[in-house]
């Protein structure tokens, strides 16, 4: 009977297909000009044309936001790389407040970061990692299209972020930098595995959210508006956590979607990501667990005030519970008791495990999905993907469980790796303000 519940997180071979011809369908109206307005997948050119070619170096900071945390870096690039960096937190009333206040409070970690390590007479290049969807005007100019994964902070939408942090900085008037770039996670990722491997074409996130960036030949880019000297290509960002906003995906998604979908701040919005990625997945599984309970069929009916309590099921516990050998049960027994069942039975934990297992497949599937449009696309013979993100990094399973899909999912004939990139969201920042300096230098 457990089983039987969960059978709807499982997608077949031909419901996924059919997730790609949707997805397909839906890039390509991102892409055009007469249909980009209602697009749900905006697909958002990035100004990023060229591809690191190894060879950068310098000294640059780079701040990251989008994920949980904040970061500040120096990164010197050059034969040896270096990174020094430091973790802020941005309170939860900074993350819902004004505007003003959040970028008041990145300017304020970025003059503590420059005090703390007396760089204050250096004028040095910045990356800015923001990633949120935007609507970019060139290389440092960013609107923010909407906020997603948890933040709303007031009078941000359709300002341009850079414009906004250069304002809070002046205000504070004892920080002096250079904006060279801002940019997206996703293009931080594919930047920084293509330093050092040429076949990368495309950039992932799993992480908080999900999305995926790629390279795009112009002649397909109807928006662009800049240059169309060589190289003819650009970076499309293409926010496909969107997908399905428009009704699309609803032959997929379940009750249980639903209902993470209403409770959340953004109610009606990236119903893809809302499927996939760590904000939600553990959310996702406790709403099974709680109807397992509730028809008698776990702990013998009895439930835990903890497991009613939304949210208290944690991504990471997936990773965790799935990270247990075969037929041991030791962090899914240690998790049940953090959550106040001391005396689940083994089937119990068995079943706790299906769930997380049907949970995180789904996701694997959906974003396996994906990324076998975007080979499909680009359709070269061999292609790298670059994958960032904590439910990509951490769960167990997650990287053999894409793989085995995207291999069924390609056109014959096309050879591809997913690539764990080592810090996009800081060294991929670097990337592009060095790669844009060498672009403006020619
Ligand atoms: C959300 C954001 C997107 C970002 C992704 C991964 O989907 O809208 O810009 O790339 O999360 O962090």
């Amino acid at each position: 009977m457990v089983k039987e519940i969960c059978q709807e997180l499982i997608l077949s071979q031909e419901v996924l297909e059919e997730v790609c011809d949707c997805l397909q369908e839906e890039i390509n109206k991102g892409l055009a000009k007469d249909s980009n307005p209602e697009a749900t997948i905006k697909c958002f050119p990035t100004y990023v044309r060229e591809l690191p070619n190894g060879k950068e170096h310098g000294r640059f900071l780079a701040l990251d936001l989008g994920g949980t945390n904040f970061r500040v870096l120096l990164i010197q690039l050059g034969d040896k790389c270096t990174m020094d960096s430091r973790i802020y937190a941005v309170p939860q009333p900074i993350m819902v407040g004004p505007g003003d206040g959040l970028f008041g409070h990145i300017a304020d970690c970025l003059a503590s970061f420059i005090k703390e390590r007396n760089l204050g007479d250096e004028l040095l290049p910045l990356g800015f990692t923001f990633s949120f969807p935007c609507k970019q005007e060139g290389l440092t100019k960013a609107r923010l299209a909407h906020w997603t994964k948890g933040f709303k902070c007031e009078g941000v939408e359709g300002r341009d972020v850079v414009e906004l942090l250069k304002k809070a900085l002046a205000k504070r008037g004892d920080v002096k930098i250079k904006i060279c770039a801002v940019l997206n996670d996703t293009t931080g990722t594919l930047m920084s595995c293509a330093w050092k491997n040429s076949n990368c074409r495309i950039g992932l996130i799993v992480g908080t959210g999900t999305n995926a960036c790629y390279m795009e030949k112009l002649e397909k880019v109807e928006l662009w508006d800049g240059a169309t000297d060589e190289p003819n290509q650009v970076v499309i960002n293409t926010e496909w956590g969107a997908f399905g906003d428009n009704g699309c995906l609803d032959f997929v998604r379940t009750e249980y979607d639903d209902n993470i979908d209403r409770e959340s701040i953004n109610p009606g919005k990236q119903l893809f990501e809302k499927m996939i990625s760590g904000m939600y997945m553990g959310e996702i599984a406790r709403q099974v667990l709680v109807r397992l309970v509730s028809e008698g069929l776990l702990f013998g009916g009895y439930t835990s005030d903890f497991l009613l309590e939304k949210g208290s099921f944690f991504t990471k516990y997936i990773s965790e519970i799935e990270s247990d050998k075969a037929g041991d049960f030791n962090n899914c027994r240690a998790i049940l008791e953090e959550l106040g069942f001391n005396d689940a039975t083994d089937t119990d934990c068995a079943n706790v495990r299906h769930v997380c297992e049907c949970t995180s497949r789904r996701a694997a599937f959906l974003a396996a999905a994906g990324v076998s449009v975007l080979l499909n696309r680009i359709n070269e013979e061999s292609v790298s993907v670059a994958v960032d993100g904590s439910v990509y990094r951490f769960h167990p399973h997650f990287h053999n469980l894409m793989v085995k899909q995207i291999s069924q999912l390609i056109k014959p004939g096309i050879k591809f790796d997913l690539m764990l990139s080592e810090d996009g969201s800081g060294r991929g920042a670097a990337l592009v303000a060095a790669v844009a300096s060498r672009s403006s230098m020619r």
